[in-house]
């Protein structure tokens, strides 16, 4: 029986959820045991009575945290005006979102970006090798193959999963769509040998995040970004995951000094409404009419909550105050790396950090802080991920700190 909610919620709450969820829905994800009736900024409150600090935001969706008002009331708004129109006329929160988002890739020297908008991040990344693909026909001579990284995460799609660089994400799905090929992350040397005539372009995570969150040496970087216009292909950038702040700039690779031609972003962009974009410089911004589309993509709800997240993170100054905490928090996972020796390999930009536990222990380690109401993921067997919202505070790290401590002090023995 719950302790907390409506009385409609509590009524709910006495189903068995967990059972009735094995019964009625196929069995794709291996779900922790609990049901959550509440968001509210960083918490969680399941419909047990539990209150969870939540470091996990729908893995690195909810950038600023759970229902935040300022995007419950731009979907509230927009939900009471127009709800859906299809891409066959202009929708005015699409224009907004795109204007946003080109505002924030302008540079100096470069225009914006322009936007297409689809309802996920695989969505993104299929867009964008579509898009890499024509870039090839029309400057490399049918040239469509793709470059990609060793540990990368691109999405569950097919095509998508052939970009990924996990065995394990692949191997059931054989044989997987022709044109990608992956190569060791951080080597130039690996990409150059790897470049064939039907090279159209590399597709790269700026800091990898499903693979461990390894960020790219600035060198490795602009090496790619040369490689790419000695030899007219298309770097693209998969942002889904380390976009909309997380690493402290609005997209991570803005850290290493050079600026992709096309940008995949989904999660956080619309505050933990789902959205997908596909954002093309002016070398690549070459889609007509009839190449591409979807039904939902740029959904005015969907836009509406985009506009309204971006416009928080610039008026709340989440950009720096991701960058502060990630900091704060850096030195308390360092300290508890002192306290653990399990623990190991401190990593991260911004809000987007990770551990290693020594034997492949991390799916443990997650556990073992769920039981002590933290929720914190792992990516991979070794590897412990934090991907918080924005919005973390330095009291939210404190009391992260000392839960995954006593959490930890249960695994260590
Ligand atoms: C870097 C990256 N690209 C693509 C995806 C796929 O996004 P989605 O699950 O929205 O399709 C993910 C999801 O974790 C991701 O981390």
């Amino acid at each position: 029986m719950t302790t907390t909610g409506s009385g409609a919620s509590t009524r709910l709450a006495q189903r068995d959820w967990l059972t009735l969820e094995q019964q009625y829905y196929q069995h794709t994800f291996a779900r922790l045991p609990v049901t959550f009736e509440r968001g509210e900024g960083v918490r969680l409150f399941a419909s047990d009575g539990r209150v969870f600090l939540d470091l996990v935001a729908g893995i690195a969706v909810n950038v600023l945290g759970h229902c935040h008002p300022a995007v419950v009331e731009a979907i509230r708004q927009q939900a009471g005006e127009l709800i859906h129109i299809s891409n066959l006329y202009v929708n005015e929160r699409q224009v907004e979102l795109a204007e946003e988002l080109y505002q924030l890739s302008a540079t100096a020297t470069q225009d914006g970006m322009r936007s297409f908008f689809s309802n996920s991040g695989a969505e993104a990344n299929e867009g964008a090798i579509k898009l890499a693909r024509k870039f090839g026909k029309l400057h490399r001579d049918g040239a469509y193959e793709i470059i990609s990284m060793d540990r990368s995460f691109h999405g569950r799609t097919l095509a998508t999963t052939a970009a990924t660089g996990q065995k394990k994400y692949q191997d059931t799905w054989q044989p997987l769509p022709d044109g990608f090929i992956q190569v060791p992350f951080n080597d130039l040397e690996a990409v150059k040998s790897a470049t064939s005539a039907k090279t159209a372009g590399i597709l790269i995570e700026a800091v990898q995040g499903e693979g461990g969150i390894y960020p790219v040496t600035p060198t490795y970087w602009q090496g790619l970004r040369q490689w790419c216009d000695e030899h007219d292909l298309v770097l693209i950038a998969d942002e889904v995951q380390a976009g909309v702040g997380r690493t402290g700039k609005f997209w991570a690779w803005e850290h290493f000094g050079a600026t992709p031609d096309i940008v995949t972003m989904a999660k956080g962009l619309a505050g933990g409404v789902p959205i997908g974009a596909m954002l093309a410089g002016p070398r690549a911004d070459i889609f007509e009419p009839g190449d591409h589309g979807s039904t939902f993509g740029g959904n005015p709800i969907a836009c509406a909550a985009g506009v309204a997240t971006i416009r928080t993170i610039k008026e709340q100054h989440l950009l720096e105050h991701a960058t502060a905490m990630g900091a704060y928090l850096r030195g308390k996972l360092e300290g508890l790396s002192v306290k653990y020796p399990f623990i190991s390999g401190v990593r991260g930009l911004g809000l987007m950090m990770a551990f290693d536990v020594a034997n492949d222990r991390a799916a443990e380690v997650a556990r073992a802080a769920f039981e002590h109401n933290l929720l914190i993921t792992n990516a991979g067997p070794r590897t412990i991920r934090f991907i918080p919202p924005l919005i973390l505070g330095q009291g939210d790290i404190d009391e992260a700190t000392e839960l995954l401590d006593n959490a930890l002090a249960t695994v260590a023995r």
